[in-house]
């Protein structure tokens, strides 16, 4: 088959990487892609959001699967425009993206199906979100409804913290038209664990635990991020997490969607809390997470074109989904100053040393060629992981990895796993 990737990070690197690997894969392409992408897929510079020129793209190239890796092109309906070209695609339609593209929606959706999640209320008028706060708990979270790169969720501390992000959001648009619409929510406390699942509108399949490190510096400390670096498995994600998820909140979800009219097909990423009440859902993303991707796919022991096929076809029931029985870490370097303001351009040494060593992964995110050389382009730049016979060795494997490479405002979180140093 020939297959099209959409999306240019770390994420679909790695999904690019697994496709190159399947049997089923005769001619691989990704747009736009980066430059560590071009290494195993043909990538032309053709944006994600750019719908009319990817279905023409798809066309003129004889894609025969397309896998859309990113958030915006899936909420913005780009599956909707390749099926209706009669290409095959695998992602949610723009009615069951909105599982992610609107925090109200999904808020909503968990409440009518008793999905466990933070008690909340949405809001579409500011003045009626601070007569809401005045009589409110803090600390508070505030989220916009829509799209915002993961920033729009702001933690306050006190009235004042959550009047100002009332007006960040609503009032002064700091996320554009996804602050439309506002969620207030219960602040809650406990472990953090990301679950992504394989969905084929009626049946899910789970892939391994993971969790990402989503603030910049060392101690949970600075700015959000797209996220730092992962591990997977997460320790904190044990037998009885899972069977309460599977019951409570995995499959009630997509008989939801699908009782809702809106069947999902693709990935759902659960974004959980494990709370002293049990597992809450934080938020649900319609897509594989990134980094989370980058250390759960190498871990896979499907393959991954069969398992995406299965969930367009409707046959997800009949996959045996299997992980390795070890561990993989993934640090992102980043360059200094992300996520505010950095330099691009810098010349990156030492990717060779990836091709030397098995179970050694260096996946671009934000790269690109000057002529024969990479060079940083992007804040997050590189995502190493490696893998271990436990989070321990996987996690030393990993930081050795990142000493390979050299690039010069170099930047990295030096904690990334080490929550299971206790254990
Ligand atoms: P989200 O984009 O909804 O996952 O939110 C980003 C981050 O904000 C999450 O990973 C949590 O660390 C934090 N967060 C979101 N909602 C809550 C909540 N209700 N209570 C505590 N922290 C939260
Ligand atoms: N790592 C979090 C995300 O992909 O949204």
């Amino acid at each position: 088959m020939n297959i099209l990737v959409v999306g240019s990070g770390g994420r679909e690197h790695v999904i690019c990487s697994c496709a190159a690997k399947s049997e089923k894969t005769d001619k691989l392409y990704c747009v736009p892609g980066n430059a560590g992408i071009s290494e195993v897929a043909e990538c032309a510079p053709i944006g994600a959001m750019e719908f009319d020129r990817i279905v023409a793209f798809a066309k003129e190239k004889e894609i025969d699967l397309v896998i859309v890796g990113m958030d915006d092109p899936l909420v913005g309906g780009l599956v909707d425009e390749l099926e209706a070209a009669g290409i095959r695609t695998f992602g949610p339609k723009k009615n069951a993206a909105i599982l992610e593209g609107s925090k109200a929606f999904s808020k909503d959706l968990m409440k009518k199906y008793n999905i466990p999640t933070a008690a909340y209320e949405n809001f579409t008028d500011a003045k009626e979100a601070l007569r809401y706060l005045e009589t409110a708990k803090f600390p508070i979270v505030l989220k916009a409804d829509g799209l915002a790169l993961g920033k729009g969720v702001l933690i306050c501390n006190n009235l004042e913290e959550a009047k100002d992000g009332v007006k960040t959001i609503m009032m002064d648009k700091k996320f554009g038209s996804a602050g439309n619409e506002m969620v207030i929510e219960e602040f809650m406390t406990g472990r953090e664990v990301s679950v992504l699942s394989f969905v084929d509108g009626t049946t899910i399949k789970t892939m391994t635990s993971a969790q990402d490190h989503k603030r910049a510096g060392d101690g949970d400390t600075g700015l959000n991020t797209g996220g730092m670096g992962t591990f997977s498995p997460s320790p904190f994600y044990t037998k009885e997490v899972d069977e309460f998820c599977e019951k409570y909140i995995y499959q009630p979800t997509v008989d939801a969607m699908k009782a809702e009219g809106r069947p999902f097909k693709g990935v759902i990423f659960f974004g959980l809390m494990l709370t002293e009440d049990g597992p809450k859902v934080l938020e649900y993303n319609a897509r594989f997470g990134d980094p989370e991707a980058q250390v759960v796919l190498p871990r896979m022991k499907n393959d991954l074109i069969e398992v995406v096929e299965a969930c367009i076809d409707g046959t997800l029931d009949q996959v045996d989904l299997q992980f390795e029985n070890n561990a993989a870490v993934c640090v992102v370097l980043a360059s200094e100053g992300y996520p505010v303001a950095y330099e691009k351009g810098i010349p990156i040494h030492g990717l060779e040393e990836f091709e030397k060593h098995e179970g050694y992964y260096c996946f671009h995110a934000g790269t690109k060629l000057d002529g024969k050389s990479f060079v940083t382009n992007g804040g997050r730049v590189l995502g190493i992981t490696a893998k271990g016979a436990d989070l321990k060795e996987a996690r030393a494997n990993a930081y050795a990895a990142t000493e390979w490479v050299q690039f010069e405002n170099k930047y990295m979180r030096h904690d990334i796993g080490k929550a299971i140093d206790e254990v």
